[in-house]
């Protein structure tokens, strides 16, 4: 299939929800489901390259997930760190800019380093950034901001100055938001960036997102007629 490139949406973000529900289906624990999910992320990063998406926002550890057991998160991290240490030449290769938002200080030093190496080795990568948000919520970004405004000793912003303080300076807002599962919630991510962008629910659980399931998300967004707050 062929898309116009003007409609294609140039970042995509993604609240990738239903691993926990697919396991449990299955009768597998529930980290199960997250080993499958890793899968959807790479064939979604495939899809982005493929289809010429330039951005790509997951939403991979809420700062609500600390909430959840010590072996959930453990395995959680496990994912992250054999993922991007195995997939990091990959990226270069393919050109993929890896990028987080989120605070990483309380994640374990040495998946700390394994991110901050990709990003380091990937910088200059630019047929697709992908963030990952880590640790990441929409009010602890803004909170994080607004201190560091504070601290910096402004009186007053822009809407420019107040954008250069958050975590997603480097990349545009997201064009269309997406979440998986059924669940018809925002939970805290990208709440500033997302103003304009616009929203696309799926039934489908996270480890089952495929092609078919990504055309889709595309076609909808064709059909999408953005207006900013004006008239046609
Ligand atoms: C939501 O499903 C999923 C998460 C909280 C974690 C998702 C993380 C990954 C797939 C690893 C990401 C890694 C990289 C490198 C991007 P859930 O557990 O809330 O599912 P449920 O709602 O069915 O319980």
């Amino acid at each position: 299939m062929t898309f116009k490139p003007k409609k294609l949406p140039k970042h995509l973000a993604i609240i990738m929800d239903g691993n926990g529900r697919w396991a449990k289906r299955r009768g597998f624990p529930r980290n199960y489901g997250h080993k499958v999910g890793i899968f959807a992320v790479e064939r979604t990063i495939e899809y982005c390259l493929k289809y010429g998406i330039k951005y790509l926002t997951l939403f991979a550890f809420s700062t609500e997930n600390w909430k959840r057991n010590k072996e959930e998160i453990d395995g959680i991290f496990q994912l992250i760190r054999n993922y991007i240490s195995e997939n990091r030449d990959r990226f270069v290769y393919d050109s993929v800019k890896i990028n987080y938002i989120g605070t990483l200080n309380p994640f374990p030093n040495d998946l700390v380093s394994i991110l901050e190496d990709a990003r380091r080795k990937t910088e200059k990568c630019d047929k697709l950034t992908i963030t990952l948000a880590l640790n990441y919520g929409g009010r602890d970004e803004i909170l994080r901001a607004i201190n560091k405004i504070i601290r910096d000793g402004r009186k007053e912003i822009t809407s420019e100055i107040f954008e250069s303080y958050l975590d997603t300076k480097n990349i545009p807002n997201p064009d269309m938001i997406v979440r998986t599962s059924g669940e018809y919630r925002i939970s805290n991510f990208l709440l500033y960036q997302m103003a304009y962008s616009e929203f696309y629910f799926t039934k489908t659980y996270w480890p089952d997102f495929n092609e078919r399931a990504f055309v889709k998300v595309l076609k909808a967004y064709q059909k999408r007629d953005r207006r900013y707050g004006g008239t046609r």
